[in-house]
């Protein structure tokens, strides 16, 4: 079996970038932050006065909101099925988050439950591209632009992503992360995109005042990190082409994820591969699929296997919630293939191939079993 690559990816490249910083003395609010704005705002094809730096995603989405005039008595749109560092930075506002079910093909916020659920205290509506996979994006910002409402991109997990738009530029507002396990990263930080020049200005301030910045090493990392984005992303398809197409009959107890035709239209950040099964027996499928993989030595995990309006933060004491089909067959019925440390977008088409034997085994094995029960 072929080695398991770790994430993130750090070579001699990096280490001098950091070690530059180290050495200048400069390590909060030096240049490294405006170059890599620039850089981040070349490759969107945007205005650099645009871009800003922050100390984390969670931050730029919470400038988001605020730029997008999310407070108290507004409410804010978003998927039951994301990261809570989409939401949270949303109660950071006194905004509230009004919850909406995925779409079944790309798993991003349906439109029709943003047309249905939006009112006029909707300030804004948040978008994410899960796992990298830009989804229905333009008809939420259709939604959005009849409705008055701003659209606050998160495209934390969708660096280089793009269909008729790049990852970043659909949005009122859009942010990245620039975490450790995320495709561009820098160990730590966000980047913030804005409508103009001038609402930048006036959310730098607010960036300003709340220490939201990020540090010079991190920054750099990203720089260096950037120069190898595009190559990443074409690995992540290379890896992905295999799976798909040595997948054969495992596709009778597994469904892999879909994408929009054409290039980088996903990041595949995180693969999740769901596990064809009835309701009742959901859970207990994906677990058992899950233990026979481990056991023929493929990595799995698990990455958002329950609901944000679920969490006790976003349910004030009522009881969770029936709603959300979509989400919650996903969530429930679904793993992601490899781990943070060893994302299987990071791994060699060789690997790709011992894993598509191992799940065609394993899917033999599922359907022998639910035979015999
Ligand atoms: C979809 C999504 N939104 C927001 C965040 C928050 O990003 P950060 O860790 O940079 O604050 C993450 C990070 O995992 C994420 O995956």
């Amino acid at each position: 079996m072929p080695e398991l690559i770790r994430w993130p990816l750090i070579d001699e490249r990096d280490e001098e970038a950091v070690l530059r910083v180290l050495r200048s003395g400069n390590l909060a609010r030096g240049p490294e932050s405006g170059k890599l704005e620039r850089e981040w705002a070349e490759r969107l094809g945007i205005d650099p006065a645009r871009v800003v730096t922050t100390s984390t995603c969670t931050h730029a989405l919470h400038l988001a909101y605020i730029g997008a005039g999310c407070g108290r008595g507004s409410k804010v749109l978003a998927p039951a099925m994301t990261f809570r560092g989409t939401t949270d930075p949303i109660l950071f506002t006194g905004a509230t988050p009004v919850f909406c079910d995925i779409e079944p093909a790309y798993w991003s916020i349906d439109p029709a439950e943003v047309e249905r659920l939006a009112d006029s205290d909707t300030r804004a509506v948040a978008a994410v591209h899960l796992h990298g996979t830009i989804g229905m994006i333009e008809d939420v910002s259709q939604v959005c632009r009849d409705k008055g409402m701003a659209l606050v991109e998160d495209a934390c997990q969708a660096h280089g992503a793009m269909t008729t738009r790049k990852a970043g530029c659909f949005g009122t507002w859009s942010a990245f992360s620039l975490n450790q396990v995320k495709p561009l990263q820098g160990g730590q930080g966000g980047l913030l995109i804005g409508p103009d020049r001038f609402s930048v200005e006036a959310i730098r301030k607010v960036a300003k005042v709340r220490s939201y910045f990020i540090t010079e090493m991190a920054a750099a990392l990203a720089r260096s990190q950037l120069g190898r984005l595009h190559e990443n992303l074409d690995r992540a398809e290379s890896v992905m082409e295999r799976l798909a197409a040595e997948f054969g009959d495992a596709s009778q107890s597994f469904r892999l994820p879909s994408s929009r035709p054409g290039r980088w239209s996903t990041t595949w950040h995180k693969v999740r591969i769901a596990v064809h099964s009835d309701e009742g027996s959901r859970k207990a499928m994906r677990n058992r699929a899950m233990e026979l993989l481990t056991h023929n030595n493929v990595e799995v995990s698990l990455w958002q296997s329950g609901l944000l309006p679920d969490m006790p933060a976003y349910r004030e004491g009522e009881p969770p919630s029936e709603g959300f089909p979509v989400s919650r067959e996903l969530a429930e019925g679904s793993f992601i293939l490899g781990s943070e440390e060893f994302p299987f977008a990071a791994q060699q088409p060789e690997l790709a191939a011992f894993y598509a034997q191992a799940f065609r085994e394993v899917a033999k094995d599922l359907r022998c079993q639910s035979q015999s029960t």
